[in-house]
């Protein structure tokens, strides 16, 4: 999976295609019934993600807003030891599903939690990565500076979103403030911790845009903790 397939603008067009209720744009509950009614499992990973990991040496990684976990099955296949956290049961659970068929499953821990009051273990993961965490939270900058808490010395924090703009303009998850830019993130980190601190717009990963039709171009933050 990568989950650009299942942004917000998409559970939102999901909700409406399954006859769902419709519910606030990004809620756990409103995951929860787009991964029950739209199984979007891909098998595939995402495409910063492969860019940026490919040549890092595994070792132990923390995915925020894992979904299903295309991204997390990946780094485990390339030996890395995975913590795959999201606020979706369901999302979980096939994840977990798969990473059985797979033979990986004592390499993913699936947690349970909220991104929003969860509090990492602090320089444990070698590679700490979100892919398109839009959700509500009662503190942004607290959330993202936690996950950057959780960095490694020398470990990799890598933070893509979709950029803001005119085609999210008027999109729910623009109206529930869950969009944020690469810069957004790096404002959280301290210059004296970080280097080769990296805040990027890029095209889309097609495969994604492709799926989606959104052509809303990446925000991606990529930096190294010393
Ligand atoms: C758009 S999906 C992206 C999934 C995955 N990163 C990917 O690229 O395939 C956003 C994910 O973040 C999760 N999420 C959103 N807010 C969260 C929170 N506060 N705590 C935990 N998970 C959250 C959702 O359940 C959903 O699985």
């Amino acid at each position: 999976m990568s989950g650009h397939q299942h942004d917000a603008q998409h559970q939102h067009d999901a909700q409406h295609r399954h006859g769902a209720q419709r519910e606030p744009a990004i809620t756990r509950a409103g995951y929860d019934e787009l991964y029950r009614s739209a199984p979007v499992w891909t098998g595939r990973p995402n495409g910063r993600l492969v860019a940026e990991a490919t040549d890092l040496a595994p070792g132990t990684a923390l995915d925020a807003g894992a979904g299903e976990g295309g991204d997390a099955l990946w780094l485990a296949a390339r030996g890395w030891r995975v913590t795959a956290v999201d606020y979706s049961e369901v999302a979980l659970k096939r994840g977990a599903a798969q990473a059985a068929e797979l033979g990986l499953a004592d390499r993913v821990e699936w947690r349970h939690e909220d991104l929003d009051t969860w509090r990492p273990p602090e320089r444990a993961f070698d590679l700490v990565t979100a892919h398109y965490l839009h959700a509500t939270w009662t503190d942004r900058e607290a959330m993202f500076h936690r996950l950057a808490a959780a960095v490694a010395p020398g470990g990799t924090l890598l933070v893509v979103g979709h950029q803001h703009g005119e085609a999210w303009g008027h999109g729910h998850a623009h109206e529930a403030g869950a969009l944020y830019t690469a810069e957004d993130v790096a404002a959280v980190l301290d210059p004296a911790d970080w280097v080769d601190v990296s805040t990027e717009t890029r095209d889309r990963d097609p495969g994604a845009a492709h799926r989606t039709g959104n052509p809303v171009p990446d925000t991606v933050l990529v930096a190294r903790r010393r």
